[in-house]
């Protein structure tokens, strides 16, 4: 039994509906569309990080580039964590190490909304990243 430690689970299923991104105490709006996602710098592709990254917003910290080996793109799901893929084993244990988890806790960067409904994210002020990237 048991999972070999160094195999990558399946990359998430993409998003088949469009949706819109909401952050918290911001004014930021991603709408999302399936049909154009864009290409994933940073995290999985479709991930909350890589879509707020295409749109210009880079206050999500991201120490690990989006690999999945840091937690310090921890955010709260607070609207749409149902909606999205189910957290791998390796998002769980990298989770594990963040503090003040929630149930809606997810790492940015493989949390991947499926469009069923809007999602909305709370960033831990800790891990809102103070250096304005790309601007
Ligand atoms: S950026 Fe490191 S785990 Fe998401």
């Amino acid at each position: 039994m048991g999972k070999n430690p160094y195999m990558k689970s399946e990359p998430p299923p993409l998003p088949t509906r469009p949706y819109v991104i909401t952050v918290k105490g911001t004014d930021v709006r991603v709408e999302v569309n399936p049909a154009a996602l864009p290409e994933a710098d940073h995290g999985e592709e479709g991930s909350l990080l890589a879509l707020l990254m295409a749109a210009g917003f880079h206050e999500v910290e991201h120490v690990c580039g989006g690999v999945c080996a840091c937690s310090t793109c921890h955010v709260y799901v607070t609207r749409g964590l149902v909606q999205s893929n189910e957290a791998s084993d390796e998002e769980l244990d990298m989770l594990d190490t963040a503090p003040a988890l929630r149930p809606s806790s997810r790492l940015a960067c493989q949390c991947v909304p499926t469009g069923a409904s809007d999602v909305e994210i709370e960033i831990p002020s800790w891990n809102r990243n103070a250096v304005k990237e790309g601007h």
